[in-house]
């Protein structure tokens, strides 16, 4: 099977590391890639975003599979020009995408499913701001409604600093706090089956002990050893299979990767929001988890046979993963830094460790930086101890000037509280 991977972060990378060891892959094509996934695929210029030139490119190379990875792309219709060209393709169309291109839409469609999520108000005035943040009181959740690479949302004490974002906002969803601990639950779905893999959890604040700005993730693990055996069951029935059911009522199916964000919160689950494709950097661990063949997977998904599917198989093992940041993101990045040190986590901590790139490039023999989140450095081992042992002693030989990451992902987990 010939497959075609569109982007170019960590997530990207973990998915063209699980395709380059599946042995149905015969070749494998990233476009446009980074520095780490020119090590497994060969790389393509392409922009992202147009459909046209995805298609043209995923027909040139003759592919049998392509696999959407970011969201933008996803929304802006690139699945759909794929599909129209008569290619298998991993990713919902632009229309089923608004489950995460607007939260405004994804709360319509949960409420019409019974999901389980935060109340809320839909705003597009100052007016209509301050009722609805008065309504809720404090701590103040305000969303900036369409897409904002993770940096869309506010939560805060601050009735100005709530008041301040909602401002910068066209549309905002202005919600109920919801309180408890995280879970990202992905499945993978035909737009009728759907099949939930692993639960993770993200570390979404830039700094230890959840402090700080909120970003596109820090760090993950999984298994959750804190969660409730029942959970992924519980989720598939009240959140996942309803809201699949419901973009397929509409007309509009939902075929690819439902990501669900969810909060565990006293008076039971519920959502945060949807996304529309694999997270980053959740997708690390899930996958460093996951034994069964990715390709047929992702195909079974795209030809709509998930039905005739085996059950997934999981790895009893552990998987940590620790993102490497430049100096000042989440805000504007210093980029063009050098990396230091792949070669040894290569050569002393493989195979239970090993770095997946997301913002870097290659200049000449260097590596260098290229984005706000560097490197997702990945590990498995028995437990979550030593899959962050080793992550961290992975971390500890990287060099990147100004560079930071959190210490303490999966921390409480492998301590067990
Ligand atoms: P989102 O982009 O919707 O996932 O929001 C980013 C992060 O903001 C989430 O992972 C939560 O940590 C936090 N957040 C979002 N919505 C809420 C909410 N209703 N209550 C509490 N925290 C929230
Ligand atoms: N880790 C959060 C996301 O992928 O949106």
């Amino acid at each position: 099977m010939k497959v075609l991977v569109i982007g170019s972060g960590a997530r990207e990378h973990a998915l063209c590391r699980s395709l380059s060891l599946d042995p149905d892959v015969t070749a494998l094509h990233c476009a446009p890639g980074n520095a780490g996934i020119a090590e497994v695929a060969e790389l393509h210029q392409v922009d992202a975003l147009d459909g046209k030139a995805v298609s043209a490119l995923a027909t040139e190379l003759e592919a049998d599979l392509v696999v959407v990875g970011p969201e933008a792309p996803l929304v802006a219709g690139v699945a759909d020009a794929v599909r129209e060209a008569g290619i298998p393709v991993f990713g919902p169309s632009e229309e089923a995408a608004q489950l995460e291109g607007s939260k405004a839409f994804a709360k319509d469609v949960m409420a019409a499913a019974g999901v389980p999520t935060a109340r809320s108000y839909v705003c597009t005035t100052a007016e209509e701001a301050a009722a609805a943040l008065d309504a809720f009181g404090a701590p103040y959740v305000v969303k900036d409604d369409g897409l904002a690479a993770g940096k869309g949302v506010v939560v805060t004490q601050d009735i100005e600093a709530a008041k301040a974002h909602a401002a910068e906002c066209e549309r905002v969803v202005i919600e109920e706090f919801l309180d408890g601990p995280e879970v990202s639950l992905f499945a993978i779905t035909d737009g009728e089956t759907v099949v939930p893999l692993q639960p993770a959890q993200d570390f979404k604040r830039a700094l230890d002990n959840d402090e700080g700005p909120n970003t596109g993730g820090m760090g993950a693990y999984s298994p959750l050893p804190w969660a409730e055996p029942k959970l992924v069951e519980e989720v598939l029935q009240t959140v996942l299979q309803p809201t699949v059911d419901e973009m397929r009522r509409r007309g509009t199916p939902f075929s690819g990767l439902l990501y669900a964000g969810l909060a565990i919160t006293s008076r039971g689950v519920r959502v945060i929001e949807f996304n529309a494709r694999f997270g980053d950097p959740e997708t690390q661990v899930v996958l460093a988890r996951l034994k069964t063949p990715l390709a047929g997977v992702l195909l079974a998904a795209a030809n709509g046979a998930l039905d005739d599917l085996a059950p997934l198989r999981w790895s009893e093992d552990a998987a940590v993963t620790v993102v490497v940041a430049s100096h000042n993101y989440p805000g504007t990045p210093r980029t063009g830094d050098p990396i230091t040190g792949l070669d040894r986590v290569a050569a002393e901590d493989a195979p239970h460790a090993y770095v997946l790139h997301a913002g870097t490039r290659r200049e000449g023999d260097a590596v260098v930086s290229a984005g706000g989140r560097v490197l997702s450095v990945t590990a498995t081992g028995k437990d979550l101890t030593e899959a962050r042992e080793r992550a961290y002693a992975a971390v500890e030989r990287i060099g990147l000037d100004g560079s930071q990451h959190r210490t303490d992902i999966a921390a409480k987990a492998a301590a067990g509280v």
